[in-house]
């Protein structure tokens, strides 16, 4: 069992002044009452929202993850917006309690590229390159009337245009929507994050782009459209109100001049995504747990997924909670954090749920 009492290190509440010790007592000793905390260096399968109150209070340096984007992949496909943007308030607001007071909550997320919105009015572009093929759906139709066994490809010579203009006057299945479909947009997330962290307790500290590599194969739709690629990501870094250790000794003088004091982070994404559809590279979790932790901190990942956090974590000589809801990606974690540091850890600790 895990002691329950965290007290604040290095730090004397009550040499506070007065009025600050009132303003700060709910922060410092709100719900110390956890029984039986969760324990360090394991990794805990469940939905973040109930294992993030099994937490010991004030515990927590810094917590760093990457949640569900809401685009679609196999671990979100269930949730509709409004359950998405839940998921994402409710462990913000869990966070609070855990971190410790000054400590961090760092977020990395992107813009919903392309957010399906119903009520954006259906207006199709006006494609100047486009316009040669002046063919309607209806004009389709009444082929297909009189030949319906006819493809895609019978159309097309038929119409002597591609197979893809026949789908999208057919279907109205560009991306944008056409003027059948519903349209789409981009929705920027960043108001959200900071409302959900302002409403649990946390201000906004400071926020970083991480530019990865140009996804090129996620932009069909900028054929019908002025919008870039996708190319880049945010961190938004939050604090809990409380004494925050500054160490300027944390980093050397090349790493504060080429990114701890940088606003731009470039380093390339994950390539080989074959074990888990959405991993971060290990130098987000480097950087963030280096430059925000000290040595023998904790450092909590409630969407730990393959494990990357963990073992940054512990390559960086601090310890670890990680979360995780799916039973197959915790046990990937646990192989991962085996594989790369080699460490001969008891099945008990991981095994620990
Ligand atoms: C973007 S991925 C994080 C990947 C991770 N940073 C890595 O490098 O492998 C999000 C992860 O959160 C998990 N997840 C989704 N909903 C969850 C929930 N409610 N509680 C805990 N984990 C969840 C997914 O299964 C997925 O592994």
């Amino acid at each position: 069992m895990v002691e329950t009492q965290h007290s604040v290190e290095n730090f004397c509440f009550n040499r506070l002044p007065k009025g600050l010790q009132e303003s700060l007592g709910s922060i410092y000793y709100a719900g110390k009452q956890v029984l039986d905390p969760l324990a360090e260096n394991a990794i805990y399968v469940g939905d973040a929202r109930d294992l993030l109150k099994q937490v010991a209070p004030n515990s927590i340096a810094v917590s760093v993850w990457s949640p569900p984007y809401f685009v679609g992949k196999s671990y979100e496909k269930h949730l509709s917006f409004d359950d998405w943007k839940n998921l994402l308030e409710t462990v913000v607001a869990n966070h609070f309690p855990i971190i410790k007071p000054g400590g961090f909550l760092v977020i990395n997320i992107a813009d919903i590229l392309v957010f399906r919105d119903e009520n954006m009015p259906k207006v199709q572009a006006d494609a100047v390159q486009r316009k040669k093929v002046s063919l309607h759906r209806e004009d389709i139709l009444q082929v297909l009337s009189e030949k319906p066994h006819w493809k895609k490809d019978d159309l097309a010579q038929h119409f002597r245009c591609s197979e893809q203009t026949i789908d999208r006057r057919l279907n109205g299945n560009n991306a944008r929507g056409g003027k059948y479909g519903t349209q789409s947009r981009v929705k920027i997330v960043g108001g959200l994050v900071e409302k959900w962290a302002l409403k649990a307790g946390f201000y906004p500290y400071d926020r970083r782009i991480w530019v990865k590599d140009a996804a090129w194969e996620n932009s069909r739709w900028t054929s019908l459209s002025y919008r870039a690629v996708d190319e880049f990501e945010y961190i938004y870094i939050f604090w809990k109100p409380g004494v925050t250790t500054y160490d300027r000794g944390r980093l050397s003088d090349t790493e504060w001049k080429t990114w701890g004091a940088r606003g731009v982070w470039s380093f390339p994404s994950v390539r080989a995504n074959d074990d888990h559809e959405a991993k971060f590279p290990i130098e987000l979790p480097l950087r963030v747990i280096k430059l925000l932790s000290n040595k023998g901190d904790t450092v909590l990942d409630c969407f730990i997924g393959s494990g990357t956090t963990a073992i940054a974590a512990l390559r960086m000589g601090r310890k670890y909670i990680g979360m995780e809801l799916k039973p197959e990606y915790a046990n990937l974690a646990k192989g991962n954090i085996r594989k790369v540091l080699n460490i001969n850890v008891q099945n008990s600790i991981f095994d620990a749920a």
